[in-house]
């Protein structure tokens, strides 16, 4: 039999016009990815928006196309001349770059003109627990330094750092389904205590007062995975009153449950629910043969060097031609299919 081929692992791309950009190859780790970058430009539309700690540039290119007037400060100066030849290469001219520490007088008279501030600060590569005490600059210092210049302040935080001591509003951003970034936004930023916002889609959840959960013991014939940026900002109760699902929990685990289809962006997988059964090998093969099963994907907690032993135990006595999903769940053997977007 023909060997397959192994495919190759599409490449992770922060920037559309990345090729043609100027970077060392650690910068592009810290870099801004576009779709957030350009969430937050829009989030931040102003005439002067101060980028603090700009890099090589990703945010500060987000923000030339909808502020007037970009200035974009970093300490070092290498990256500031890598920034400078992207803006370059970019053909974007109303951004300036300035050289300097952002804590220091000097530059923030500079920036007195600012209507937001924005920052982007530098963080250790490897925490046990993130703190904001590492963080590089400062950030109470900061605060309190460009309180003076304007109350609308937004500064990117570790999605993982627990202890903000801030009063903000903690938005949590996820791309393709996966966690992003965090930015906390203060004074009229603010518009509520946490919110999620789903890229590339753009879809926004808020918290909202008084909102109640509604939970399920049963599960019905769908079965939703939450975006990880709503499970971090801790918005499942909104999450279900938004889609009228109810909320399905496995010991960490995160599911919604509804007896009709519901689509939603905040939902980062949906399932169609074929079988259950006891969680007992032979049960879940005859379910499996009889849903004309030929891939198995284990979705519950396997040691990851149990998981091909397992999977191929299945799939090496079935016949069939589809992908199904094995979850265990209250106990339960759980057989489902993945629901593809266009449905
Ligand atoms: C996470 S990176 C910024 C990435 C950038 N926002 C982007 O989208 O490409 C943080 C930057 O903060 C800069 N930085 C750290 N402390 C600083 C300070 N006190 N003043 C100015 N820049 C600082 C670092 O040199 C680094 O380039």
């Amino acid at each position: 039999m023909a060997k397959k081929k192994k495919q190759a692992k599409p490449k992770f791309v922060k920037h559309s016009k990345e090729e043609k950009l100027y970077h060392e190859p650690e910068d592009l780790r810290w870099a801004t990815n576009e779709a957030v970058a350009n969430h937050r430009a829009q989030r931040l539309r102003c005439d002067t928006i101060a980028d603090l700690g700009c890099g090589i540039g990703f945010q500060a290119f987000a923000f030339a196309r909808t502020c007037k007037r970009v200035i974009a400060v970093d300490v070092d100066d290498k990256k500031i001349a890598l920034a400078s030849k992207n803006a370059e290469v970019l053909k974007i001219k109303n951004i300036e770059f300035v050289q300097g520490d952002v804590l220091d007088d000097v530059v923030v008279k500079k920036l007195s003109g600012a209507d937001i501030v924005f920052c982007d600060p530098e963080r250790i590569p490897e925490e046990g627990e993130r703190s904001i005490s590492s963080i590089k600059p400062d950030l109470k210092k900061l605060v309190a330094k460009y309180s003076k210049i304007t109350s609308a302040i937004a500064i990117e935080l570790p999605p993982q750092i627990k202890n903000i001591p801030f009063d903000c509003e903690k938005e949590y951003s996820s791309v393709n389904g996966k966690l992003n970034r965090l930015t906390m936004y203060v004074g009229e930023l603010r518009r509520c205590d946490r919110s999620a916002v789903i890229l590339p889609s753009e879809a926004v959840l808020n918290n909202k007062d008084d909102v109640l959960v509604t939970k399920s013991d049963e599960l019905f014939h769908y079965l939703y995975e939450a975006d990880p940026a709503i499970v971090k900002a801790d918005l499942l109760a909104e999450l279900s009153q938004e889609t009228g699902t109810m909320l399905f929990e496995e010991a960490k685990q995160v599911f919604f449950t509804s007896d009709k289809l519901v689509k939603n962006d905040f939902f980062k997988n949906r399932f169609e629910v074929l079988e259950q059964c006891d969680f007992d090998e032979k049960k879940i093969l005859e379910a499996l043969r009889k849903h004309e099963a030929r891939k198995v994907l284990l979705r519950y907690n396997v040691d990851p060097k149990d998981y091909w032993k397992i999977r191929n135990s299945y799939e090496d006595n079935l016949e069939g031609d589809k992908e199904l999903c094995l979850f265990r769940l209250k106990n339960k053997a759980v057989i489902a299919q993945i629901i593809k977007d266009n449905k």
